[in-house]
């Protein structure tokens, strides 16, 4: 495994996040409690100490089987995220959205599912226009200052939001955001045109979601469908196979990984490992084999003329996932 130092935290992350969207149940593609648990103790024995979940996920059983997984290892060891806006376990008007009231009763459900003290880093899942952005800053200042929370984090917003929201901390004296969850891989790169430059001129550490294409990149692209999550993408309206750039990269990626003897998916990871934009891609399998071939990912090495191949017949996208 190789770290990294999560933006201006300080925090040592292992360059794998592994996403837990797929723990839980509400759909065929998800896993139950044994299976997760299979699939979280080889993620920790591959020296993987970083987990992205939120109380959205599987309405909080996400939380639930990282948190009795966890139980088992030195907490000190394992940085865990998780994030708040939509509704969880918990499902009525103030479950969901950033206002003081929401937030701090999440807050409580989500270190109890965890069975933790503390968070490492709780998100915003996405902006609230509902509540003045001071407002959620001040409740997630105090829960900083409760000891809850360690670092604050954004999920997918407009720039220009974020921004603001940096800057209103800036003013008033509140804890500010330090990292940026943001949906970006080889098929959709709109975040380079804004988003980013913002990250790295306030040493904002970026954790890429979906950074395989919620699958789109790990297979021939007229397979995407193949899978029961691929069937649910589609369903869902993910857009990461209908850009004008998306079959002729999903193309090239095949033939570098023929070229290199190794996956698709790997070449897609060695991708955003070499990206400066990024700090840790938030990886998402119900495999452990998949699991292993991230971790494999590290050891890919992309000469600059492979990246500019691979990036080369992208053309800007519709924006998506601020929501
Ligand atoms: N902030 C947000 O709004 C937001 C939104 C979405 C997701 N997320 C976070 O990001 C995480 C990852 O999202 P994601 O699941 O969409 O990410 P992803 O890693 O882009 O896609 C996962 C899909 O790729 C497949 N896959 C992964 N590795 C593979 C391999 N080596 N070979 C073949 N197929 C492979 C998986 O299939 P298998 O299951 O068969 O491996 C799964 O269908 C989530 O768990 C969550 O933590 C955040």
């Amino acid at each position: 495994m190789e770290y990294t130092t999560l933006g201006s935290t300080g925090m040592e992350v292992s360059k794998i996040c592994l996403g837990c969207m797929s723990f839980g149940s509400g759909a065929d593609w998800m896993l139950d409690e044994d299976e997760s648990e299979e699939l979280i103790e080889r993620a920790i024995d591959l020296g993987v100490n970083f987990f992205d979940t939120a109380n959205t996920y599987s309405a909080g059983e996400s939380e639930e089987i990282l948190g009795d997984v966890l139980s088992h290892y030195d907490r000190d060891e394992q940085v865990v995220a998780t994030k708040v806006r939509f509704s969880g376990a918990n499902d009525h008007r103030n479950a969901e959205g950033l206002s003081r009231k929401t937030i701090e009763q999440e807050l409580e459900h989500s270190l109890d599912r965890l069975g933790m003290d503390t968070v490492d880093l709780y998100q915003i899942h996405r902006w609230d226009y509902d509540t003045p952005i001071e407002t959620t800053l001040r409740a997630l200042d105090d829960a900083v200052r409760r000891g809850q929370v360690r670092h604050i984090g954004a999920s997918s917003m407009w720039a220009h939001q974020f921004q603001e929201a940096l800057q209103v901390s800036d003013e008033r004296g509140l804890v500010r955001f330090e990292t940026m969850q943001n949906l970006y891989h080889l098929t959709y790169r709109e975040e380079e045109r804004e988003m980013y430059p913002v990250c790295d001129k306030e040493d904002v550490g970026v954790l890429p979601w979906s950074p395989l294409g919620a699958g789109y990149l790990t297979r021939p692209h007229e397979e995407f469908t193949a899978t029961e999550r691929g069937e649910h993408e589609l369903d869902y309206g993910t857009p990461y196979h209908e850009g004008p750039g998306s079959e002729e990269i999903n193309e090239r990626v095949q033939e570098l990984a023929a070229d290199k003897g190794v996956t698709m998916a790997q070449i897609a990871l060695a991708w955003h490992f070499q990206n400066d934009n990024v700090d840790a891609p938030i990886v998402g399998t119900s495999s452990v084999e998949h699991l292993e071939d991230a971790v494999e990912a590290l050891e890919v090495s992309l000469s600059s003329s492979d990246v500019a191949y691979l990036e080369e017949p992208y053309e800007p996208v519709p924006v998506f996932g601020h929501e």
